[in-house]
């Protein structure tokens, strides 16, 4: 191994979010332990010591970097004209919720999702419809009827693909089925694709951008593979132009358009280079599921373990063990130190669940379930 995942960064006089309570140890919001690789790290280095952070054009090799990385990774053909810059996936959903939606409209999700979406579409006062996902035996999946029958009913459709917090990879069929109701209504998707280079080993995302009969609004960036997210920068790709330059002439309006003197060259270096060290990250982080996997199995006996094979992050059925998510989560972080999501954060139907970032040491990863374990005998 090139990266060593074991020595994390150090957090402290950092103001970071994930740190924010002294002594616990935080396995919650979606934020990466790791080095940024010295690759990028260069690049923002060289930056820096120019000494000057003047207003910075988009250079043409950002673009470039996302066009050949999708090519290489995703064997998806993305040309300039589709793609804008965007300060950020959230911000830039939440105003194409404004240019698409007006107030009162419902915007569908597949809960439980991701808590900015809810923000997004709340936030806006448009109305957040939820196709609520089925959990049988430890797996989701999509009630197709109720999907149709919600989708009639709405404007906008936000989908999250990979799916934070399940960690579902969508398979091919599931998106391709999903896209034929979405044909059938003439209902728009946005598909937040922030998580999908984060996989089990030997497999890959489908991107919505793959349906091509459809308008589809696809968001990245490298905020969650190389944990860049406090750059602010993202990127969105739309083939209908039209619709594109709508967007843009909105983000522009509310003054999004322009990345900080950083964020251009650190994306570009991460795209371009990256690709070992994602190679390399994802096994690391696969061990760390199987470990947690095969701990709750032996371990926690009244826990379960929801199998997903992307994102960092993995949900756990604890309705056995509570009825109080919000309390357990609560006494998890105040006696056992330990800080994960609330499951109620993603949704109602989340209540029962917790989230759990693995981004982390192994050894961390080890202690956290010792902690966990320690709070269910706890009762
Ligand atoms: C599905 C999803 N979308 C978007 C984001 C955040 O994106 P950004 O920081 O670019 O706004 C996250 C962060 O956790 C996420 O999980």
């Amino acid at each position: 191994m090139k990266y060593n995942f074991d020595d994390l960064a150090d957090r402290s006089n950092t103001n970071s979010v994930k740190y924010s309570t002294p002594d616990v140890l935080p396995m919650w919001v979606a934020d990466m332990d790791y080095k940024t690789p010295d690759f990028v790290l260069d690049v923002i280095k060289e930056r820096v010591n120019k000494g000057c952070f003047g207003y910075t054009e988009q250079p043409n090799y950002f673009y470039e970097s996302i066009i050949d990385f999708y090519k290489r990774n995703h064997i998806i053909e993305i040309k300039r004209d589709d793609m804008i810059f965007t300060q950020g996936v959230v911000p830039a959903i939440s105003s194409a919720v404004r240019e698409l939606t007006n107030d009162g409209d419902n915007v569908l999700i597949l809960s439980p999702v991701y808590n900015m979406f809810y923000s997004s579409i709340l936030d806006n006062n448009r109305n957040a419809l939820e196709c609520k996902l089925t959990y049988n035996d430890g797996i989701y999946d999509i009630d197709y009827d109720d999907l149709d029958n919600k989708l009639k009913e709405s404007k906008l459709f936000i989908f999250c693909n990979p799916h934070n917090p399940i960690g579902k990879l969508w398979t091919k069929e599931e998106i391709n089925k999903i896209a034929k109701l979405c044909i059938k209504h003439n209902v728009m998707v946005i598909s937040d694709e922030i998580h999908s280079d984060i996989v089990t080993p030997g497999m890959k995302t489908y991107s919505f951008l793959n349906i091509t009969d459809l308008d589809v609004i696809m968001l990245s960036s490298a905020s969650k593979s190389f944990n860049l997210a406090g750059l602010q920068g993202s990127f969105m790709v739309c083939y209908n132009h039209e619709l594109l330059h709508r967007l843009e002439h909105r983000l522009d309006v509310e003054g999004q358009t322009h990345g900080n003197a950083l964020v251009y060259d650190a994306l570009s270096k991460a795209f371009s280079d990256g690709d070992n060290y994602l190679s390399e990250l994802n096994k690391y982080i696969y061990n760390n599921k199987l470990y947690v996997e095969n701990f709750i199995k032996e371990e926690i006996k009244d826990l379960t373990y929801i199998k997903g094979d992307a994102t960092y992050l993995v949900w756990v059925d604890v309705s056995k063990v509570t009825d109080n998510v919000k309390r357990f989560t609560a006494k998890l972080k105040r006696k056992y130190k330990l800080w994960v999501s609330s499951g109620d954060t993603f949704g109602s139907n989340g209540a029962g669940f917790i989230r759990i970032n693995l981004a982390t040491s192994h050894a961390n990863v080890v202690e956290g379930m010792n902690r966990l374990k320690k709070a269910v005998e706890d009762k």
